[in-house]
């Protein structure tokens, strides 16, 4: 079988750290290998050494080395951030590479969205050939970004995370499309902490741990505690999924967060209701309103007609700052582009929100007294970096997320509104983020989940399920990915329609 890929012994270190050592592997033609490991495992670097965008210090790779037909585009990669012109409209970023020319060499501009229209339409997406990106939810940036990679028919196609920000229908469709791909034998890497999805996408997988190879095997011969066991080693098996826990110390309590009758765009009328030490899921496909609704409590979004209260004072609505004073915490659902200043340290990223604290009375910032608090946020998160100085937009994604997760609780608030928790972190961390919730819940927090993840949804209490923009079924354990799946393509449970608390505090 020839071989489309080659890594010889390569290395790459960022300055103390250690991102790649020795790293050698081939892919096939036509083979679809999984790359896999845990946040900070060295996968992200690995496919920016293979599409040239990063520089190994020692050792080589060969793409398509010896096909003479191979050409500049024959490489496909969808980055772990994005990679898109904001202020282009989505047809101009996906013609990015190849713009139809005329004969004179003229863009021919009508070409470039006919073109970008049909490749959206196969998505359900048509209608964002004209919208530029920076005015598109994170969603469809993801999806602009894939159809641009596959626009230009690549032969090797390199998948960072691709379905991180999907929701399940979106998922389905980029399987679709690699199906198509490995059909016509694109050769394909794909890096996912969803460890089901890579065996319906890939034939084999690899296993980076600490930036060493550790395992390279079929997917018929593994399972998926088998890959779980290579990722983390056994040294450092994680502790079990929090699970659910059976006494909530606040369920009986009133609600601290009351939404009534919240109407904006993408929302109808939704009514909502959360208790101290209640941890609620929240869920639906792409525009069903879930995204919106978190938007509007936490200040990011103003609305129509409702009320939104918290301990019975109105929030105020439209004001990220006022919400969040009020004691709301949240992550924003692209935490590439709202989540963090990819410029200042994760001590400083982390401690954002509530800088003042550390301010003597000079105004000054004390770096000593901020840093000690980060660093308890980072063992509570488990941040990997290397020190409090270290600059945000160095760590991995997963690690990145940690910071923005650290971030909502550095407020103390009472209600912490999370959007897609768990994207892009490694299985023991998405544990341990569970534990860490499960602990703020115990505290006589409120926390709302935000996501389509069937795993965050299991640690839920509850989970309430939006379509078209209102609130359609709630269910409560015992409950199956299965019944969430129906429930949110509108075939759901019998809606209740009682506000949480009513019967307490009324
Ligand atoms: N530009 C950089 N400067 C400094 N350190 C970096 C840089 N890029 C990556 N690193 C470090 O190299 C290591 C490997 O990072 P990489 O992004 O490859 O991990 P990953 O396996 O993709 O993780 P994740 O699953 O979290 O995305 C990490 O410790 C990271 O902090
Ligand atoms: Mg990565």
């Amino acid at each position: 079988m020839p071989q489309a890929i080659v890594v010889d012994q390569v290395s790459k270190a960022f300055g103390p750290t250690q991102a790649l050592s020795q790293v050698s592997l081939t892919v096939n033609r036509g083979e679809s290998r999984a790359l896999i490991g845990k946040n900070g495992a060295g996968k992200s670097t690995l496919m920016s050494i293979l599409t040239g965008l990063t520089e190994p210090d020692s050792g080589s790779v060969r793409v398509l080395a010896d096909d003479a037909d191979a050409g500049a585009s024959t490489v496909g990669c969808v980055y772990q951030r994005s990679t898109l012109i904001p202020a282009a409209t989505a047809a101009e970023n996906i013609a990015l590479a190849r713009f139809p020319r005329s004969r004179a060499g003229l863009i021919r501009w009508p070409e470039v969205t006919r073109q970008a229209t049909e490749l959206l339409a196969e998505w359900e997406y048509a209608d964002l050939a004209d919208t530029p990106v920076e005015q598109l939810e994170p969603l469809e940036r993801k999806v602009v970004e894939i159809c641009r990679v596959l626009s230009q028919g690549p032969r090797v196609l390199l998948l960072d995370e691709p379905t991180a920000g999907l929701d399940r229908g979106a998922s389905q469709r980029l399987f679709g499309h690699i199906e198509k791909a490995r059909a016509r034998g694109v050769t394909i890497i794909y890096v996912s902490h969803h460890l089901h999805e890579i065996f319906e996408v890939c034939d084999s997988v690899s296993v980076l741990r600490d930036g060493r190879l550790v395992l390279t095997d079929q997917l018929t011969r593994m399972t998926v505690p088998d890959l779980v066991d290579a990722m983390v080693g056994e040294a450092a098996a994680g502790p079990a999924v929090a699970g659910r826990r059976e006494s909530a110390p606040g369920l009986s309590r009133p609600p601290v967060l009351v939404a009534a009758g919240v109407t904006a765009p993408k929302l109808n009328g939704v009514d909502l209701g959360l208790r101290p030490g209640e941890c609620v899921g929240l869920t639906g496909l792409d525009g069903a309103g879930h995204m919106q609704l978190a938007e509007v409590l936490t200040g990011q979004r103003p609305i129509e007609a409702g009320t939104v209260t918290l301990d019975g004072r109105p929030l105020p609505l439209g004001d990220i700052r006022g919400c969040l004073q009020a004691g709301i915490g949240f992550t924003p659902e692209d935490r590439h582009i709202s989540g963090y200043v990819p410029a200042l340290s994760v001590a400083e990223n982390a401690t954002l929100t509530i800088m003042s604290r550390f301010a003597n009375r000079f105004r000054l910032i004390s770096g000593g007294r901020r840093d000690a608090f980060y660093s308890r946020l980072a063992d509570e998160w488990n941040i990997k970096a290397y020190g409090a100085a270290q600059l945000t937009e160095e760590l991995s994604g997963g690690n990145q997320q940690k910071v923005v997760l650290a971030r909502s609780v550095a407020t103390d608030p009472k209600v912490l509104v999370l959007v897609n928790p768990t994207a892009g972190v490694d299985v023991s961390a998405k544990n341990s983020i569970y534990g860490t919730i499960e602990a703020l819940r115990r505290d006589g927090r409120a926390v709302l989940i935000v996501t389509s993840d069937d795993a965050d949804l299991e640690v839920c209490d509850r989970v309430v399920v939006m379509v078209h923009g209102e609130v359609s079924a709630e269910l409560r354990h015992p409950f199956t990915e299965g019944m969430i799946a129906a429930a949110v393509q509108g075939g759901g449970a019998v809606p209740d329609r009682r506000l949480p608390g009513e019967e307490d505090s009324q």
